[in-house]
């Protein structure tokens, strides 16, 4: 696959929505979040004739509840396959060819459920309701304060993660997998009740992973709430193109078509202020090392993510519904390349600051410190709290839709 990233024109994108208003009423304490049904049974899929994709399901492990989780193998005609469970959407195996043709687990995972219910750096999963943080986990929408539970606090700071505790990277999902020809994948649906992790309405999600003859892994995410209620669904995979497991990403090489940022506090929650990278280690434009300028020294940014952990803002977003590139990443030694094409306005990089060796993966090695990275297509941190920032508020009966790709392939 060519690299097809060109010259960046600058252009900010800027968006004003409503402003929240004074709080003036409470909502009422979130609804206890009922059991998702158990999904058991293997679903076959008739295979194509003359294809060399399929789709395999076969029993991965029992939760902590007991639960059966399933698991999908999407084998690509392209040469990349993905093991992907029903539990949170996870990506568990990611295979990804290199120069040569040998291809190598390159996705951060465990082999069991219970290395996911105890350690959980999001790996491989789906992330709903809302991507990244809100600040105190406190949003107003029409005068009514809505408080959610909050589950990290970085510089002491609390606020909601990724969609809660019990965020939709813990659920299981209904899932059925598909072959059309060459192309396979697996639809994934689930309800979220009304006050599930404080958030208002009911949401119903679908997420559809689609497995391309081209090595394209298409995302396509579909909520619709039945109140008014923030929605921004990314996907949490972590990528090392040396393989599992194999030390850092510092020396893969990274291009994000992004000009603008927005800058965080020592809580990791946006100021507000989108600011341009040029001149500042931030700056991608052009492809550089993640280990060139990681530790800059005197850098508050990157004091406060302790490396990259910021939400990027596409010099040019989607319009129409088309596909913009974000990203591209590669890896000089194996080959191994990657774009990143979007409907959504941001993209979150984070370098695997919080990974420590004391999470075992699938080989039974430790990971390191910056021993994955994460290219999370978003709209921005926030965003409930941020009048400057394209609005997450979605109506009720609205269909919210966007749709990422992760294009794979080699140089
Ligand atoms: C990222 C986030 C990081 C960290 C990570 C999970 O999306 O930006 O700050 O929380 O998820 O460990």
């Amino acid at each position: 696959m060519k690299n097809i990233y060109g010259a960046l024109c600058c252009g900010l994108a800027l968006f004003t929505f409503g402003c929240a208003t004074a709080p003036e009423t409470e909502a009422p304490a979130p609804a206890e979040a009922p059991e998702t049904p158990v999904v058991q049974e293997v679903q076959e899929v008739q295979p194509a004739p003359n294809s060399k994709a399929s789709v395999t399901t076969k029993f991965f492990a029992k939760n902590k509840l007991g639960q059966t989780v399933m698991q999908y193998t999407l084998k690509g005609a392209g040469g990349v396959v993905m093991d992907v469970i029903n539990y949170g959407g996870k990506v568990v195996r990611l295979y990804l060819p290199d120069k040569n043709g040998e291809s190598k687990d390159c996705t951060l995972g465990f082999n069991d459920v219970a290395g996911y219910e105890t350690v959980d750096p999001y790996f491989g999963s789906i992330i709903g309701r809302y991507g990244n943080r809100i600040a105190n986990g406190l949003f107003v929408i029409d005068g009514v304060t809505y408080r959610l539970p909050t589950n990290n606090e970085p510089g002491g700071i609390p606020c909601c993660l990724h969609g809660g505790a019990a965020g939709w990277d813990t659920k299981i999902w209904n899932a059925e997998p598909f072959q059309n020809g060459d192309t396979v994948g697996v639809v994934f649906t689930t309800t979220s009740p009304d006050g599930d992790q404080g958030f208002p309405g009911k949401v119903e999600a679908k997420v559809t992973y689609t497995l391309t003859p081209e090595n394209v892994w298409r995302i396509e995410y579909e909520a619709v709430p039945d109140k008014k209620t923030p929605i921004n669904l990314t996907q949490h995979i972590y990528f090392n193109f040396n393989g599992e497991a194999e030390g850092t990403i510092l020396d893969h090489e990274l291009t994000l078509c992004c000009d603008k940022m927005t800058p965080v506090d020592a809580g990791l929650i946006p100021t507000g202020e989108i600011t341009p990278v040029a001149g500042t280690p931030f700056d991608f434009t052009t492809p550089h090392k993640i280990g060139e300028r990681v530790d800059t020294k005197g850098d508050k940014q990157l004091e406060y993510g302790n490396g990259y952990d910021h939400n990027f803002v596409l010099t040019n977003p989607s319009k129409n519904g088309e596909l913009a590139q974000a990203a591209a990443l590669y890896d000089e030694k194996s080959g191994r390349y990657m774009e990143v094409w979007t409907t959504e306005p941001g993209i979150q990089f984070y370098c695997g600051n919080f990974l420590t060796d004391k999470m075992v993966g699938k080989q039974g090695k430790a990971y390191q410190f910056r021993g994955g990275l994460a290219l999370e297509t978003q709209h921005y941190p926030d965003s409930p709290n941020q009048p400057n920032f394209p609005s997450t508020i979605v109506e009720p009966g609205q269909v919210y839709k966007t749709t990422t790709e992760y294009r794979f392939g080699t140089k």
